[in-house]
């Protein structure tokens, strides 16, 4: 089979280059060693005609990478507007942001279009599609009404909320109707599958029977997916990774001192704020932490045009510098925040440093970070992990130290527990949480899906595809240079 993935944002192959959110760099290592031809957005825009796409491609592994430039006229509309400020935050249950114009919806619509056609150039007769994420809602229906016949799957990496939450979004119901032409649509939890189901069988009234919904599209598996890390490949890493400069640097300014640290894009569904306030409140409460534990908070700027973004940041920046204002001394600044992002090669360093890790979102698909900094860990004296009971990771690992995020008491009082938990429990602890991440790796998902998406279709594949736009001639360019990519 020949498989074809596509998201909004690709990664290169190059393990030093910073990353910026967890689905490109989760899919680079499986799509590489796969053979797929793997499709995004180039991070350019075009003007012109929208009936020519223009895609660079370059080889990646044993497949290709092929990076399409969007529509000047739409992008905006497409990716700051309808998928990022309807979708995003009604996605991860923030109705108060959901922010939708009719013209960014018709935006969303084109882009989605556009990338239907633009994927024929890459249809052979055993195709499969698989699509990820929120930005690509409708692209299963564009390829139908072209006349694709071959597997369509979906992927969504982000949670999927109550009805009354989806509900708040413009054009809803016709985009959960368009999702309906995938074969596939897989969820990273029960719970966000049974959300989904909910919506199509009350909203839509269609049948839903053993997790398949019958539509006019035809049948449509709907099924859980919890996506993985390679936990051996990181562990590598992160042992190798102690001595990078930038790490062995963070571990001599400690003195001794304890680290907890964070790692984040700059989001309003990573429940920032509400850990700055935990780390603030356990400083107030237990004056004997104060010099004997700092944070380490990254948080990678993302998505700066929108004005939630924007708030968060201002908002965050000035909280921080309170917090180091009230508790700091002349030789000891309790928060170090950093606006940039790192290579995954020294992220892995310097969770293997920190002693705590915190991952508590208010809402997440899954998050890698939980997963990434327990693989990170010395076996011999592993770090503890405090995790959002509201990320999709909790699920698997259940022996970190789950918090509500809204709690700032309970957030304050678990961050001083994980602080002093005795070596014989952190080990058991972790290597719990370990077996379940040798149990789902990123390989045991791709394969997982792609064999689901397989099954889909194989007893309706009638004859070979016939394309009602024939692959057109494009300037498709190959190139070598990384240099023009953001
Ligand atoms: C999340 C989304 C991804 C997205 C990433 C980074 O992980 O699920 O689809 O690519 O964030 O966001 P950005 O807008 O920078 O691509």
């Amino acid at each position: 089979m020949n498989l074809v993935v596509v998201s909004n944002r690709v990664a290169r192959g190059k393990a030093n280059e910073p990353m910026t959110g967890g689905l490109a760099a989760a899919l680079l290592p499986v799509v590489e060693k796969s053979g797929a031809i793997w499709v995004g957005s180039s991070g350019r825009v075009r003007d012109g005609s929208l009936k020519e796409p223009f895609a660079e491609i370059e080889a990646l592994g044993a497949g290709a990478l092929a990076m399409l430039d969007l529509p000047a006229a739409h992008y905006g509309g497409y990716y700051e507007g309808f998928a990022n400020s309807a979708l995003w935050p009604a996605l991860h249950s923030r109705s108060d942001l959901i922010r939708a114009s009719q013209g960014d919806y018709l935006s969303y619509r084109e882009v989605n279009a556009f990338m239907a056609r633009a994927l024929l150039r890459f249809q052979k007769p055993d195709t499969a599609f698989w699509i990820q994420d929120y930005h690509f809602l409708a692209l299963g229906a564009e390829l139908r009404d072209l006349g694709v016949t071959r597997p369509l799957g979906f992927f969504l990496h982000t949670p999927w909320p109550a009805r009354a939450v989806i509900e708040g979004v413009p054009h809803h119901r016709e985009l959960i109707e368009a999702m309906l032409a995938y074969d596939l649509i897989g969820f990273q939890t029960s719970d966000d599958c049974e959300n989904f189901l909910g919506y199509v069988s009350s909203d839509l009234g269609l049948e839903v029977a053993d997790g398949v919904v019958t539509s006019s599209f035809g049948k449509t598996r709907v099924a859980v997916f919890p996506i993985g890390i390679d936990p051996e490949k990181f562990a590598q890493q992160a042992a190798k990774a102690v001595s990078h400069p930038d790490v062995s640097r963070l571990r001599r300014s400690l003195n001794g001192e304890k680290l907890a640290i964070g790692v984040d894009r700059l989001d309003y569904s990573k429940g920032l704020i509400n850990r700055i306030n935990a780390f603030d409140r356990m400083w107030t409460e237990h004056p004997a932490l104060q010099r004997t534990v700092s944070l380490l908070q990254i948080a990678t700027p993302s998505r700066g045009a929108i004005e939630a973004y924007g708030n968060l940041q201002s908002e965050l920046a000035k909280l921080v510098s309170d917090v180091n204002g009230r508790h700091g001394e002349v030789d000891w600044t309790p928060i170090r925040y950093l606006n940039k992002g790192f290579s995954q090669t020294v992220l892995a360093g310097l969770y293997r440093t920190a002693q705590v890790g915190v991952v508590t979102p208010l809402q997440d698909g899954m998050n890698l970070v939980a997963k990434e900094y327990v693989a990170a860990q010395n076996p011999a004296d592993p770090g503890v992990l405090v995790l959002s009971k509201f990320a999709g990771a909790a699920n698997e690992l259940d022996t970190a130290l789950l918090v509500n995020p809204n709690d700032i008491d309970g957030m304050a009082r678990t961050i001083a527990t994980a602080l002093s938990m005795p070596l014989n429990e952190r080990r058991l602890r972790w290597e719990a949480m370990m077996d379940k991440l040798r149990a789902g790796t990123i390989q045991r998902w791709f394969a997982d899906f792609v064999d689901a998406l397989q099954e889909t279709r194989s007893d309706r594949c009638g004859p070979e595809p016939q394309l009602l736009v024939p692959p057109a001639p494009w300037p498709l360019r190959s190139v070598n240079s990384s240099s023009r990519y953001h």
